[in-house]
């Protein structure tokens, strides 16, 4: 066999065991499709190896086989709230359930996907992990909790599991064979692209939501209406020389950056680590050097609210003036922070209708907390700092989000605020393209004056007949506040004829009290105009999720 005789980087690999082939089955739940790649390359490197791996979408897999599988894999993601992927909902809920059956016969190990600046940290995974041990099932290899930078968790985890499954394989031949698995521009090597347009959509009030295009020219890029970009931020110099003037050693210096190489501080603080929010972990380990009473108090009571209160509205910078830590120079100091991390954007545009170009629709984010002007990181990097700069960016496939194969399908698409994105994105397609189905957009922000976003275009779409319909939830314009899920529950009957029709229906937006208050509208929906129970509602949106007429991109 070829593997048998190939060298990866000098690593030669051992012959393939012989015996019978170990039976893997990898269940995967993915919102954004993180988990969902890892999966696939979990499966790639179990084929090159003495295994016979199945893989799943959690929402496609046949769970009354659960109980007969010798090795069981998961990997899912959590959003939001400590929820499931949208894709995992149905399996999820049905092991926590009492009908989920016991377990005794199944291996199964868990790697699960979060981030530590959410309160209810990978908590989809967790779950997963401790009902299947509960239901009778064998840990075979302890779960790994993985925070945004998963690369190296999903490595360790992967061994770990293979050595178990079949000791005698090694599972990573290359230790570079994640980054050489991709050619041209991909998130660990992001294309430097130039900022063709920035501009505010909104016209005064308190709101600020910028508009912009970058260039992919020249790194044959592509995308699909429904995907996000990926993009790498620096942070604001300014604040970088703040943090600098007061750490306690000569900060003139060269530090390790999270690739391995060396750079010189400042720059490492302005583009490789991350200064923004702070969290539990960097306030542990923050405290080990730090003689702060409150810090010390904090830690020892490890209190779940007191950290999130604690953390609320403070960054690195609250840490280095108020809570003075003796950090010996500055490879100490960067070694209690993360890697800086690319932010994902859903794409406004449609590349068919800007070639060569990529545009998104960012809220810029500011405010004011403990005595401190502050700004999302990204956000005003993109407003503020990125003329003549050339951030990177990478194109972040969104599989879970996508236009239905067929032009003639009726578009449902609900996106308050920037929300509207990838429907802009949408809505230039179906325009290019000629696709005969209608479209009805509803959209909502605070005041018709200031936050009409795009309101030339969609006032464009509406003329020339690519928008059947625009529904506008101007929430402060009233003494009461309306939203977009009012306005479906108002237009309920005619929602209801869209569906019958076959209509897909997409949400974007906040994730946390909207898209809940979507769904929840959906369902009311359902249950008003088709005449059916709350039962029957929830089936029916289930069965809408299968068919794929029911998709998210929510954050
Ligand atoms: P508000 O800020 O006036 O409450 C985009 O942010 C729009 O979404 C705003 O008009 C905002 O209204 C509105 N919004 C806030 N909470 C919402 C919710 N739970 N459901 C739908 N829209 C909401």
């Amino acid at each position: 066999e070829d593997f048998l005789t190939k060298t990866l980087a000098g690593v030669s690999i051992p012959a393939a065991p012989t015996g019978p082939a170990v039976p893997v089955t990898v269940l995967w739940g993915s919102q954004t499709g993180n988990a969902e790649g890892l999966a696939k390359k979990l499966v790639k490197r179990l084929k090159k190896g003495n295994f016979e791996p199945e893989m799943h979408d959690m929402g496609a897999y046949d769970r009354s086989r659960l109980p007969e599988e010798k090795n069981l894999l998961i990997i899912t993601s959590t959003y939001g709230d400590g929820e499931p992927p949208d894709n995992a909902a149905d399996l999820y809920e049905w092991i926590l359930s009492d009908e989920a059956p016991k377990l005794e016969g199944v291996s199964y190990s868990v790697l699960s996907l979060g981030d530590t600046s959410y309160p209810d940290f990978c908590k989809c995974g967790i779950d997963f992990d401790e009902r299947l041990l509960a239901l009778g099932a064998t840990r075979i290899s302890d779960r790994v909790d993985s925070d945004v930078d998963f690369d190296q968790p999903f490595k360790e985890w992967s061994e770990a599991v293979v050595s178990v499954l079949a000791p005698e394989f090694e599972v990573v031949q290359d230790p570079t064979a994640l980054d050489q698995e991709e050619d041209g521009y991909s998130k660990t090597r992001p294309f430097p692209s130039t900022i063709l347009n920035n501009y505010n959509l909104n016209t005064g009030g308190e709101k600020e939501t910028h508009h912009i295009e970058l260039s992919l020219e020249g790194s044959e890029l592509t995308y699909e209406v429904g995907d996000a970009l990926g993009l790498v931020p620096e942070n604001d110099p300014a604040v970088v020389d703040e943090i600098l003037a007061n750490l306690p050693f000569n900060t003139n210096t060269e530090v390790p950056l999270p690739d391995g190489r060396e750079g010189d501080l400042r720059e490492a603080l302005i583009s490789h680590y991350d200064i923004g929010t702070i969290n539990k972990p960097l306030i542990q380990k923050w405290q080990e050097r730090s003689g702060s009473p409150y810090l010390r108090s904090l830690v020892e009571a490890d209190d779940k609210a007191a950290y999130a209160d604690f953390c609320w509205g403070r960054d690195l910078i609250d840490l280095v003036c108020d809570h003075p830590a003796d950090f010996s120079d500055g490879e100490d100091f960067v070694g209690v922070l993360k890697k800086l991390q690319p932010r994902l954007y859903s794409i406004a545009s449609s590349p068919n209708a800007h070639p060569g170009e990529v545009h998104l629709c960012v809220g810029i984010v500011r405010y004011e907390s403990h005595g401190r002007k502050r700004g999302g990181i990204c956000s005003t990097f993109l407003s503020d700092r990125s003329e003549g700069l050339t951030p990177g960016v990478f194109v972040h496939s969104n599989k879970a989000f996508r236009l239905p194969e067929s032009g003639d399908t009726p578009l449902i698409m609900v996106g308050p605020g920037t929300g509207i994105a990838p429907f802009r994105a949408f809505l230039e397609e179906r325009k290019i393209s000629e696709a005969a189905g209608k479209n009805w957009l509803l959209f909502g922000n605070p005041h018709q004056a200031t936050d009409f976003l795009y309101q030339e275009e969609l006032e464009g779409f509406v003329a020339d007949g690519t928008l059947q319909r625009l529904d506008l939830a101007w929430s402060r314009d009233q003494k009461d506040k309306v939203y977009v899920q009012h306005l479906m529950v108002e237009h309920g009957a005619e929602l209801w004829n869209w569906l019958q029709e076959g209509a897909a229906f997409y949400v974007c937006g906040d994730a946390s009290r909207m898209a809940k208050d979507v769904d929840d509208a959906l369902h009311a929906v359902a249950e008003k105009h088709g005449g059916m129970s709350a039962e029957e509602a929830v089936e029916f949106v289930k069965q809408l999720k299968k068919d794929k007429r029911y998709q998210r991109d929510v954050y």
